[in-house]
């Protein structure tokens, strides 16, 4: 798949974010080295601290579903819908993809009017811990 065709199920994915607390809506769009494609929204919680990510609940369905390799993501996010900006993500999502995700993983980043760039694991998280530490 494309990243432009990742970036709008990542739009369209972002719709069904459960945000009554911040209103920023996120969206990911997981593309597995199988071919298949897991969208994930970002889902609040009123004790704040159970909130999981749209990129984590992208990852968590993806590997319960038995997939282990993956090409790429793309996320997008913004108040009430808008992708004004790119929403980057969070230190914790990073290192789920580290877990996950081989040195050639892209990130899409993606906002209105098409625009979108790619970022590589190196980039957004530089010396990363990963299982290779642990073999
Ligand atoms: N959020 C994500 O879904 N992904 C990120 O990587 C950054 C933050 C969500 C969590 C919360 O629901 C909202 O954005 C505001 O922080």
């Amino acid at each position: 798949m494309t990243s432009r065709e990742l970036v709008e199920l990542a739009k369209k994915a972002a719709e069904n974010a459960y945000v009554p607390y911040s209103r920023h809506y996120v969206g990911a769009a997981l593309e597995a080295k199988s071919g298949k494609v897991y969208l994930g929204c970002n889902i609040e919680n009123a004790a704040y601290g159970p909130t999981n990510c749209a990129e984590r609940t992208a990852f968590f369905k993806a590997i319960s579903e038995g997939e282990r390799g993956f090409s790429k993501i793309a996320v997008v996010g913004g108040k009430d819908l808008d992708f004004k900006t790119y929403f980057t993500p969070c230190g914790i999502c990073r290192q789920v993809m580290s877990e996950f995700c081989d040195d050639d993983f892209i990130i899409i980043l993606g906002k209105n009017g098409d625009e979108y760039i790619e970022k590589s694991l190196d980039e957004i998280l530089p010396m990363r811990f990963s299982p290779k530490y642990l073999s």
